[in-house]
């Protein structure tokens, strides 16, 4: 994909609010500070189109941006921060299962995981919401540039055991090296123009 234009659409929390679905649109989905931002910034080119942030929780919307007036790339908020108010916390999964069961227009949801962390609950949930609105997933692992090249495999066992998918599933990914950002741009490509 060439990276033509890229710019920031809107905010939504409702589907009244969403921009009209006559584009392929792709969402990025994951945990508080697991990366999302980060790796759209990349996808784009952009070193802060999409805001990023060490404090976890900071994006609690749906921001939509637009890529090449062509598609859409939708950043999701992140969920499992214990810092977010119980108020926010309870909007997320509503907010989440609406989107992913009414937007006629999306095609495939990134969907992160920490190459440090075990998946933990709210990650299977959405998951398992994924695979019941049968919404096409490409699972990244990212943050690969933390641990070595030979605690890799070791680190991605118990992601793809928890999921339970296979660990050649995953993309790697790493926005600091930006590793990876070829293939999840071939992947998504495909998601497309499926
Ligand atoms: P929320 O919007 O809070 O849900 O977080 P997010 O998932 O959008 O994470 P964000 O992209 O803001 O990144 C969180 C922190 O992790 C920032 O300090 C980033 O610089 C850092 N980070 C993101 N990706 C990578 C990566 O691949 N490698 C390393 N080393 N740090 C990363
Ligand atoms: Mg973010």
């Amino acid at each position: 994909m060439q990276i033509k234009t890229a710019q920031f659409v809107k905010s939504a929390t409702r589907p009244g609010n969403y921009p009209p679905a006559e584009r392929p649109e792709i969402a990025f989905a994951g945990r508080s500070n697991v990366g999302k931002s980060s790796l759209l910034n990349v996808m784009v080119q952009r070193k802060s189109l999409v805001r990023t942030s060490s404090t976890p929780g900071r994006t609690q919307l749906i921001n939509f941006f637009d890529l090449n007036e062509e598609i859409y790339l939708v950043d999701l908020p992140g969920y499992g921060f214990a810092k977010v108010p119980m108020a926010v916390k309870k909007q997320w999964g509503p907010m989440i299962q609406t989107y992913l069961q009414s937007r006629q227009s999306l095609c495939a949801v990134v969907v992160l995981f920490d190459i440090r962390r075990v998946p933990r609950e709210e990650d299977l949930q959405l998951l398992d919401w994924l695979e019941e609105y049968e919404v096409p997933t490409i699972p990244v692992i990212t943050k690969v540039d933390k641990v070595s090249r030979n605690r890799r495999a070791a680190q991605i066992a118990p992601i793809a055991e928890a999921t339970g998918l296979p660990a050649e599933a995953f993309s790697l990914f790493s926005a600091l090296t930006k590793e990876g950002r070829d293939e999840i741009w071939e992947r998504l490509e495909i998601a497309m123009e499926e």
